[in-house]
């Protein structure tokens, strides 16, 4: 590859507008006015919250819906006037990846192979490269409808990756993916850009995964806010980033609502027992915070992150208040469970589906305030679990008791108390 060729443009546009109607007859300003530039050979990330406008950009700029206004070139064509000519040479993973559930995985890539017209050789050389890349192999008779979430998305790119594309396009790829999945999936995409050279533009609503990209642009309400390598975003929260610590008896949560109403912060979060704050530019040391939040409160300086200059330009944009500031209740749940006690209590919990143990005597107590987070790799049991909290699900075996009423004996009482956001709601 020449010099001329890592300066090349793959996707360039210019002030591209995009207005949707809703059915209220309410028009939304999905892209207003976005300019990019997307070089060959590099990693870049659509970053920004939901509702930002990635999807609608990637499918501009896979050609799937046209822009009402501005200039958009994909591979060096005009997408609005060719869009088949830049779909042959594109992969595109859609945010709903179209995997046909009753099919099996060697079925699945034979059908993306067909409508690809790969022909029968270079199947052979295709599919063990794509198997071994996303370790599928072992699983090629298994349906693609019994796989794990993460396996799914590697198949899913697999497919995507059947006819070799020049740009591959994800629409937030790791989202619903386990972390070790996603740590493969992540290996995959950085072998992809750095051993094979190829150009890959992908959408995320991780500031981690931007962080680990060569160039970002930074979404929000349709409007770029920054584009460049992650660094240049972390290098505007530069200086303004400290760890405060709480004093003895003080919860780092109190600590970051405290924080989060001072006018001279921009973002608090716990972090470790620690609360991390960006404060506003300033005299660059933490001084005009102390007669505040942080009287007799230990602070030091820390690095600054890309979280860190991504909340100072969504502060920017969005303006005065803390974004998504320290949520508080109207009226505080009342109950005759008292504080301290235990307002959920599972022991010994199991679940039989036939043979196979989705949930093997598991136990654990939530006490009431707490923020309790069932951690564990696609598959590993936690939907069945939270079916059996909320009683939809009989348990084989266990104690079930949610404010104290008998989850596995009076199910419709215990539910009355529960609120529920299945993971398909
Ligand atoms: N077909 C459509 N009709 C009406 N409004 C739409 C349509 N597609 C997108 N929008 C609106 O455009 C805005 C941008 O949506 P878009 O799906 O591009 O965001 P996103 O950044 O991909 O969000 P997410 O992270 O939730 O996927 C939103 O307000 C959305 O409701
Ligand atoms: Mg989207």
């Amino acid at each position: 590859m020449n010099a001329a060729d890592t300066d090349a443009s793959l996707v360039a546009g210019h002030d591209i507008r995009k207005t949707f109607r809703r059915n209220t007859s309410e028009f939304v300003r999905a892209l207003d006015g976005v300019s990019l530039d997307v070089r060959r050979g590099t990693l870049t990330a659509l970053v920004g919250p939901d509702g930002a406008g990635k999807t609608t950009l990637i499918r501009l700029v896979a050609g799937l819906m046209t822009a009402d206004s501005g200039t958009l070139t994909v591979l060096d064509i005009d997408v609005a006037r060719h869009p088949q000519e830049v779909q042959s040479r594109l992969g595109y993973m859609p945010q709903r990846f179209g995997l046909y559930e009753d099919l099996t995985v060697q079925e699945n890539l034979n059908l993306y192979a067909d409508l690809h017209g790969i022909t029968a050789s270079e199947r052979r050389e295709r599919y063990p490269q794509l198997m071994a890349m996303t370790a599928l192999g072992p699983f090629t008779k298994r349906l693609a409808g019994q796989l794990s979430g993460g396996m799914k998305q590697k198949l899913g790119l697999a497919c995507t990756l059947i006819h070799a594309p020049d740009l591959l396009l994800l629409d937030e790829p790791t989202v619903g993916v386990d972390p070790l999945s996603r740590r493969d999936l992540w290996e995959i995409l950085l072998q992809l850009v750095h051993g094979q050279g190829l150009t890959v533009l992908l959408s995320t609503a991780y500031l981690d995964e931007a962080e680990r990209c060569g160039h970002v642009i930074v979404l929000h309400g349709g409007k770029v806010l920054a584009q460049g390598p992650p660094q240049q975003v972390s290098a505007l929260a530069a200086g303004r980033t400290f760890l405060a610590e709480p004093p003895p008896g003080q919860k780092a949560r109190e600590l970051q609502a405290r924080l989060l109403d001072d006018a001279h912060v921009i973002d608090a979060v716990p972090e470790g027992g620690f609360v991390r704050l960006v404060r506003k530019q300033g005299d660059g040391d933490a001084r005009d915070l102390r007669d505040g939040a942080l009287a007799n409160v230990g602070v030091t300086q820390t690095p600054a992150r890309f979280e860190d200059g991504f909340m100072v330009l969504l502060r920017q944009a969005v303006g005065e208040h803390p974004i998504g500031g320290a949520m508080t209740l109207d009226r505080p749940v009342a109950g005759h469970v008292g504080a301290g006690e235990a307002i959920v209590e599972v022991r010994d919990l199991v679940r039989r589906f036939g043979a196979f143990a989705a949930v093997d005597h598991v136990s654990f107590a939530v006490q009431r305030g707490e923020v309790f987070g069932l951690l564990g790799p696609n598959g590993a049991g936690k939907t069945t679990t939270f079916r059996m909290l909320c009683g939809l699900l009989a348990a084989t075996a266990g104690t079930l008791k949610v404010a104290g009423v008998d989850v596995r004996r009076a199910a419709a009482s215990a539910r009355q108390r529960i609120g529920y956001v299945a993971q398909k709601f």
